[in-house]
């Protein structure tokens, strides 16, 4: 990755006293009360903001939050309860500042989080003099949002246009290297899981996958849809019936290079989707027309742990199974406590699946978790992100910039 990297410049000294602007990703769930109920994201964004106060600089950070509408300010969109979580994290003040695009009191030394930045005006369309106001704020920008990599907005693309300098934070570096090293020279045999509700949200990416893993097992709603392209029926199940043609071509070309796409042989339906329905566990071939399959079958599971067991590498985006009703969770457990014992190189990405790991307590036996949702599933897709392309493009400019002392 030919980009310039801040644990570089703050190593070489070229960071002290200077104003740095660091673009985090912050984006974390909460419930109805506003409580913070997952922090990976604030936790995960730590290093970049201790690398660049230990530095000696002085540093101003910003994250989205949620998708607010832009100019019309609501106390739910407020990064408070981040500031409030992130003070409590690094044990010191860290005061939160709104209407800031127009000058940012701080000084070397000290930390200020600036205000949910969708909520100024021209950020999500990337809006030309914003980016300009923004990247005067600051003499280095540093883009340490993976979660939000795949996104052209003013805080994560046209800031790096026209800041001075523009460079990766430690955070958007390892992801990086992490999944490039897992896809790029993978120790074989490279299994994928891909899970979700819909093949049209992940059809890239499984095409893409079908041409560089071993095996691609697929899951939720999206196994649905294979089955039925592989002749099995699926009862009321969610599928997408205009996607069959595209299923049988990922099946196919998977089989064309001898890898698979295992289809489950047995599953657990449903007669409703509710957390009190009763599970039944079926063959595959014996689905009834008013079944809801909600997760794969322990004969299934089973067969697909030992495959897990054996991999090399393990790629990891989403839940097998409607795991968060206790009665369907069984295909995710065995697949997650699998990926566990396993020796091969996991990495897993997106939110649904952190929920996974985290909830059966697995996050210290997966190799690599990223803090990307669709940012980890564009990177496995194999596309450029807008933030890299960026900080590519800028990183000759930046280090004439650093050499003239900026
Ligand atoms: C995410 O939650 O995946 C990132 O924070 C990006 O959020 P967005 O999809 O609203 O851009």
């Amino acid at each position: 990755m030919n980009v310039i990297r801040f644990s570089d410049l703050c190593a070489q000294g070229q960071v002290t006293g200077k104003r740095v602007f660091i673009r985090a990703d912050l984006n974390v769930p909460q419930d109805d009360a506003g409580v913070i109920t997952e922090d990976t994201r604030i936790r995960a964004s730590i290093p970049c903001i201790q690398l660049a106060l230990d530095a000696g600089a002085a540093v101003m950070v910003t994250s989205h939050l949620g998708r607010p509408t832009e100019g019309e300010f609501k106390p739910a969109d407020s990064l408070a309860p981040v500031a409030k979580r992130l003070a409590e994290l690094m044990g010191r003040e860290v005061p939160l500042l709104s209407n800031w695009v127009d000058g940012v009191s701080v000084q070397p030394g000290q930390l200020v989080l600036l205000e949910n930045c969708r909520l100024n005006k021209g950020e999500k369309k990337n809006n030309e003099v914003l980016a300009k106001k923004m990247a005067a704020l600051c003499d280095i920008f540093v883009h340490d949002a993976f979660g939000t990599a795949h996104r052209a907005e003013a805080s994560t693309y046209g800031i790096a246009q026209f800041a001075k300098v523009a460079c990766a934070g430690p955070l958007l570096a390892a992801e990086m290297d992490a999944i490039t090293l897992a896809l790029a020279n993978p120790k074989r045999p490279l299994v994928a899981i891909v899970a979700g509700s819909k093949v049209s949200t992940k059809l890239t990416i499984l095409k893409s996958l079908a041409d560089k893993v071993d095996q691609l097992i697929v899951g939720g709603g999206i196994a649905n849809t294979f089955m039925l392209a592989a002749g099995l029926k699926i009862g009321k199940s969610l599928a997408e019936h205009d996607l069959l043609a595209d299923a049988k071509a990922v099946m196919d070309a998977m089989k064309a290079r001898g890898a698979a796409v295992p289809i489950p042989t047995d599953v657990v339906t449903a007669k409703t989707f509710s957390a009190d329905a009763v599970a039944t566990v079926k063959a595959a071939t014996e689905v009834a027309d008013d079944d809801l399959i909600l997760d794969i079958g322990p004969q299934t599971a089973a067969a697909l742990a030992a495959q897990l067991k054996l991999a090399g590498t393990i790629v990891w985006n989403g839940p097998v199974g409607v795991f968060e009703f206790p009665a369907f969770e069984n295909g995710t457990k065995v697949i997650a406590h699998a990926i566990a014992e396993s020796s091969a190189f996991s990495i897993a990405g997106g939110g649904d699946t952190l929920a996974a790991i985290a909830k059966y307590g697995i996050e210290k036996q997966v190799g690599y978790i990223s803090t990307g949702g669709g940012a980890f599933l564009e990177v496995l897709e194999g596309k450029t992100l807008p933030a890299f392309e960026i900080l590519t493009r800028r990183a000759a400019e930046s280090a004439a910039q650093l050499d003239a002392g900026m």
